[in-house]
This record gives structure tokens, sequence and C-alpha cells, in this order.
């Protein structure tokens, strides 16, 4: 079973003017959809072909199989990324506005860590929200590396690669994390995501 090219889950205008539809018709249809096929073919016939694409990505971290892995992580955390942004954010509610203050002392403080932690990222990779034993905190990887690499389950994440952000923002790397940040973060699925405690599942 090859893996699928989830579909945005909106439309590609969605997040217009913070991310055009130009740059997530590339993004989605051009950068995530290369992941995509890469991983299939490097898969094909062999047996990982029908394991999931978490399986995959552990296996092929676990062999040190470089293209797959870059290859398979950067389909997951795409998939990932799409969910973590919605057309319109929302306000952290329950367990979840409970763990941000006191996490960080509030939703201000956490945004703030995401923006800082995102711009002065070197180079390629992701911010993540992360949550382990209750606490959460803000995390950047490197590259292709993922959910296998932040010390416990992902919430959320940003794609800080330049492919993200340049066509709108060319080298303005925090004016898109500041769009994102305070218009487009879908708390309700970081929600999702510590109510149920274990990594999301890149759909089949
Ligand atoms: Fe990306």
């Amino acid at each position: 079973m090859a893996i699928s090219l989830l579909p945005l889950p909106y439309a590609d205008s969605a997040l217009d003017p913070t991310i055009s539809a130009t740059t997530l018709q590339t993004h989605h249809g051009k950068h995530h959809k290369a992941y995509v096929d890469k991983t299939n073919a490097a898969i094909d016939g062999s047996d990982l072909a029908d394991k999931s694409l978490e399986e995959i990505v552990a296996a092929a971290e676990a062999k040190g199989d470089k293209g797959l892995f870059n290859n398979s992580a950067q389909v997951w955390n795409h998939g990932f990324y799409w969910h973590s942004l919605a057309p319109e954010t929302s306000a952290p509610a329950g367990e979840l506005a409970a763990a941000i203050d006191a996490s960080f002392g509030s939703l201000d403080a956490l945004k703030q860590e995401l923006a800082t932690q995102g711009a002065a990222h070197f180079a390629s990779g992701w911010v993540w929200l992360v949550a382990k034993d209750g606490k959460l905190s803000v995390e950047q990887t490197h590259d292709a590396a993922t959910f296998s690499s932040v010390s416990g389950n992902p919430l959320l994440v940003i794609d800080l690669w330049e492919h993200a952000y340049y066509v709108d923002y060319k080298n303005l790397r925090p004016d898109y994390l500041k769009g994102v940040i305070e218009k487009h973060l879908n708390w309700d699925f970081a929600a999702e995501n510590l109510g149920r405690g274990t990594v999301w599942a890149y759909p089949a």
C-alpha cells in the first residue's frame, strides 16, 4: 500500500494572505508530493511496502537509510504541518490551556517562544510544541528530523524551510512566523494530540 499525498485540510487560498495560494500549491503539490513519490519509489517491492509511515520512518532511521529517512520524515512533517494550521485560529481551552499556563505562564509567552526559536533557527528545519508528562516545551529540529527527535509527543509544528515562506516574505521569516502564530495555529489539533497522548498517525 503506497503512502498517500494527504490532501490539504482546507482550500489552498484559506490561509491567504499569511500564506498565499501560490505558496500552498507549490508547497503541497510539488514539495510534499515529491517526498511522497520518492518514499513510495524507495519502499516499492520491499518489506516496508505495507508498513505505516511512522514504521517506515523508524525503520529508515534505525538502519541509517538517510535517503528514505529524509523523504519519509518530510512526508510526515508536512502532513502534521498542514493540520497544525487552520483558516482561523481558536483559543486553547481545557487541559491544553492549563498546560500552556503551567509551562509558559501564558499563551502570549508560548507564542513569543515559538516566534523567537523559529526566527533564530539556522537554515532549514521545524519548530515544535511538544508535550511530555503533561509539561509543554518548544523545540527545534533540523532538516527532515521529525517526531523521533523531539522529547515527547508533538502537538504542533511550523515549517521553517525557505520554501514555506520565501515567495510571500522573501527573507523575512519572522513576518511569516508572526502571521502563522497569530492567525493560523490550530489549537484544536494541539488539544487532540495532547489528549490522545500518542504520536499523530499520518492517514493511510
Ligand atoms: Fe516544507
